[in-house]
Protein backbone atom coordinates (compact mmCIF):
# COMPACT_ATOMS: atom_id res chain seq x y z
CA UNK A 1 0.00 0.00 0.00
CA UNK A 2 1.42 3.43 -0.81
CA UNK A 3 -0.04 6.67 0.57
CA UNK A 4 1.08 8.44 -2.75
CA UNK A 5 -1.84 10.39 -4.26
CA UNK A 6 -3.36 9.56 -7.54
CA UNK A 7 -1.37 12.56 -10.58
CA UNK A 8 -3.75 15.14 -11.16
CA UNK A 9 -5.01 14.29 -14.96
CA UNK A 10 -4.38 17.75 -16.45
CA UNK A 11 -6.18 17.17 -19.84
CA UNK A 12 -9.51 17.34 -17.94
CA UNK A 13 -11.68 19.82 -16.13
CA UNK A 14 -11.46 19.41 -12.15
CA UNK A 15 -14.63 19.23 -12.09
CA UNK A 16 -14.69 16.19 -13.82
CA UNK A 17 -11.96 14.92 -12.08
CA UNK A 18 -12.90 12.72 -8.69
CA UNK A 19 -11.09 14.53 -5.51
CA UNK A 20 -8.48 13.06 -3.99
CA UNK A 21 -8.26 14.57 -0.54
CA UNK A 22 -7.48 12.49 2.19
CA UNK A 23 -10.64 11.14 4.38
CA UNK A 24 -13.30 11.58 1.64
CA UNK A 25 -15.14 8.59 1.48
CA UNK A 26 -18.35 7.26 1.12
CA UNK A 27 -18.69 7.18 5.26
CA UNK A 28 -17.48 10.85 5.78
CA UNK A 29 -19.95 11.66 2.68
CA UNK A 30 -22.40 9.59 4.25
CA UNK A 31 -22.34 11.80 7.83
CA UNK A 32 -21.82 14.88 5.89
CA UNK A 33 -25.03 14.18 4.10
CA UNK A 34 -26.78 13.07 7.51
CA UNK A 35 -25.61 16.26 9.79
CA UNK A 36 -26.72 18.53 7.04
CA UNK A 37 -30.33 17.23 6.60
CA UNK A 38 -30.10 17.11 10.46
CA UNK A 39 -29.66 21.18 10.11
CA UNK A 40 -32.59 21.33 7.44
CA UNK A 41 -35.29 19.75 9.22
CA UNK A 42 -34.41 22.14 11.65
CA UNK A 43 -33.95 25.14 10.01
CA UNK A 44 -37.68 27.16 10.30
CA UNK A 45 -38.11 27.85 6.68
CA UNK A 46 -36.47 24.86 4.85
CA UNK A 47 -37.92 22.40 7.65
CA UNK A 48 -41.24 22.77 6.83
CA UNK A 49 -40.40 22.08 2.92
CA UNK A 50 -38.68 19.00 3.22
CA UNK A 51 -41.27 17.46 5.84
CA UNK A 52 -44.59 18.18 2.80
CA UNK A 53 -42.08 16.39 0.56
CA UNK A 54 -40.29 13.43 2.85
CA UNK A 55 -43.32 12.68 4.89
CA UNK A 56 -42.34 8.55 5.63
CA UNK A 57 -38.89 6.85 6.25
CA UNK A 58 -36.14 9.52 5.60
CA UNK A 59 -33.27 7.04 5.13
CA UNK A 60 -34.10 6.56 1.21
CA UNK A 61 -33.42 10.28 0.51
CA UNK A 62 -30.46 10.21 2.74
CA UNK A 63 -28.74 7.21 0.77
CA UNK A 64 -30.30 8.68 -2.54
CA UNK A 65 -28.08 11.97 -1.55
CA UNK A 66 -25.20 10.28 -0.42
CA UNK A 67 -25.24 8.38 -3.73
CA UNK A 68 -25.56 12.11 -5.30
CA UNK A 69 -22.76 13.52 -3.71
CA UNK A 70 -20.30 10.44 -4.08
CA UNK A 71 -20.93 10.70 -7.81
CA UNK A 72 -20.32 14.62 -7.47
CA UNK A 73 -17.05 14.35 -5.21
CA UNK A 74 -15.93 10.63 -6.42
CA UNK A 75 -17.29 10.16 -10.01
CA UNK A 76 -18.66 6.38 -8.08
CA UNK A 77 -21.83 7.02 -10.68
CA UNK A 78 -23.87 5.87 -7.89
CA UNK A 79 -26.33 8.35 -8.59
CA UNK A 80 -29.00 7.89 -11.31
CA UNK A 81 -31.62 10.40 -10.72
CA UNK A 82 -32.31 13.77 -12.14
CA UNK A 83 -32.64 16.39 -10.11
CA UNK A 84 -34.20 19.31 -12.47
CA UNK A 85 -37.48 17.93 -12.53
CA UNK A 86 -37.63 16.69 -8.42
CA UNK A 87 -37.18 21.01 -7.92
CA UNK A 88 -38.82 21.71 -10.45
CA UNK A 89 -42.43 20.77 -8.76
CA UNK A 90 -41.31 22.44 -5.45
CA UNK A 91 -43.45 25.90 -6.16
CA UNK A 92 -42.91 27.27 -3.06
CA UNK A 93 -39.05 27.27 -3.20
CA UNK A 94 -37.87 30.69 -3.49
CA UNK A 95 -34.45 32.13 -4.57
CA UNK A 96 -33.71 33.12 -0.77
CA UNK A 97 -34.20 29.45 0.41
CA UNK A 98 -31.26 28.54 -1.68
CA UNK A 99 -29.30 31.12 0.33
CA UNK A 100 -30.35 29.37 3.37
CA UNK A 101 -29.39 25.44 1.94
CA UNK A 102 -26.24 26.80 0.77
CA UNK A 103 -25.05 28.34 4.20
CA UNK A 104 -25.91 25.22 5.88
CA UNK A 105 -24.06 22.96 3.30
CA UNK A 106 -21.09 25.62 3.43
CA UNK A 107 -21.59 25.45 7.56
CA UNK A 108 -21.55 21.33 7.80
CA UNK A 109 -19.07 21.14 5.00
CA UNK A 110 -16.82 23.12 7.03
CA UNK A 111 -17.39 21.58 10.54
CA UNK A 112 -16.55 17.70 9.14
CA UNK A 113 -13.68 18.59 6.11
CA UNK A 114 -10.08 20.32 6.06
CA UNK A 115 -10.76 23.74 4.89
CA UNK A 116 -9.64 22.91 1.08
CA UNK A 117 -11.42 20.15 0.85
CA UNK A 118 -15.10 21.98 2.14
CA UNK A 119 -14.59 24.53 -0.44
CA UNK A 120 -14.78 21.76 -3.35
CA UNK A 121 -18.03 20.54 -1.64
CA UNK A 122 -19.26 24.39 -1.34
CA UNK A 123 -17.58 25.05 -5.12
CA UNK A 124 -19.63 22.30 -6.82
CA UNK A 125 -22.62 22.77 -4.56
CA UNK A 126 -22.96 26.32 -5.85
CA UNK A 127 -22.51 25.24 -9.18
CA UNK A 128 -25.45 22.87 -9.35
CA UNK A 129 -27.43 25.40 -7.14
CA UNK A 130 -27.05 27.90 -9.99
CA UNK A 131 -28.05 25.67 -12.70
CA UNK A 132 -31.22 23.92 -10.57
CA UNK A 133 -31.98 28.03 -9.96
CA UNK A 134 -31.63 29.10 -13.21
CA UNK A 135 -34.38 25.91 -14.60
CA UNK A 136 -36.54 26.73 -11.42
CA UNK A 137 -37.06 30.73 -11.57
CA UNK A 138 -35.56 32.24 -14.97
CA UNK A 139 -38.03 33.37 -17.32
CA UNK A 140 -37.80 35.62 -19.82
CA UNK A 141 -38.86 38.69 -20.04
CA UNK A 142 -41.82 40.16 -21.97
CA UNK A 143 -41.36 40.53 -25.93
CA UNK A 144 -39.83 43.49 -27.01
CA UNK A 145 -41.50 46.08 -28.51
CA UNK A 146 -41.98 44.53 -32.50
CA UNK A 147 -41.39 41.19 -31.76
CA UNK A 148 -44.72 40.46 -32.95
CA UNK A 149 -46.61 38.85 -30.15
C1 LIG B 1 -33.79 25.63 -1.19
C2 LIG B 1 -33.13 24.70 -1.85
C3 LIG B 1 -33.58 23.27 -1.97
C4 LIG B 1 -34.73 22.66 -1.55
C5 LIG B 1 -35.91 23.28 -0.79
C6 LIG B 1 -34.65 21.27 -1.97
C7 LIG B 1 -35.62 20.33 -1.73
C8 LIG B 1 -35.61 19.04 -2.20
C9 LIG B 1 -36.67 18.08 -2.01
C10 LIG B 1 -37.96 18.35 -1.24
C11 LIG B 1 -36.32 16.96 -2.67
C12 LIG B 1 -37.15 15.69 -2.83
C13 LIG B 1 -36.83 14.74 -1.78
C14 LIG B 1 -37.27 13.34 -2.14
O1 LIG B 1 -38.45 13.14 -2.44
O2 LIG B 1 -36.40 12.46 -2.14
C15 LIG B 1 -35.00 17.17 -3.21
C16 LIG B 1 -34.29 16.23 -3.92
C17 LIG B 1 -33.00 16.42 -4.35
N1 LIG B 1 -32.22 17.53 -4.16
FE1 LIG B 1 -32.84 19.30 -3.40
N2 LIG B 1 -33.46 21.05 -2.61
C18 LIG B 1 -32.78 22.24 -2.64
C19 LIG B 1 -31.52 22.45 -3.16
C20 LIG B 1 -30.71 21.47 -3.68
C21 LIG B 1 -29.36 21.68 -4.12
C22 LIG B 1 -28.61 23.03 -4.09
C23 LIG B 1 -28.91 20.46 -4.55
C24 LIG B 1 -27.57 20.07 -5.11
C25 LIG B 1 -26.43 20.72 -4.85
C26 LIG B 1 -29.99 19.51 -4.39
C27 LIG B 1 -29.95 18.18 -4.76
C28 LIG B 1 -31.01 17.30 -4.73
C29 LIG B 1 -30.99 15.98 -5.31
C30 LIG B 1 -29.84 15.32 -6.03
C31 LIG B 1 -32.25 15.42 -5.07
C32 LIG B 1 -32.75 14.04 -5.50
C33 LIG B 1 -33.49 14.17 -6.82
C34 LIG B 1 -33.95 12.78 -7.29
O3 LIG B 1 -33.14 12.07 -7.89
O4 LIG B 1 -35.10 12.44 -7.00
N3 LIG B 1 -31.06 20.16 -3.85
N4 LIG B 1 -34.60 18.45 -2.92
Amino acid sequence: MTSKSAPVDRARPVAEQALNHSGVDRTSIGKLVREFYAKVRQNERLGPIFAREITGDWEPHLEKMTDFWCSVILKSGDYHGRPVPAHLKLKDVTEADFDIWQALFGQTSAELFAPETAAVFVDRAERIAASLKLAMFFRLGPAAPGAGQ
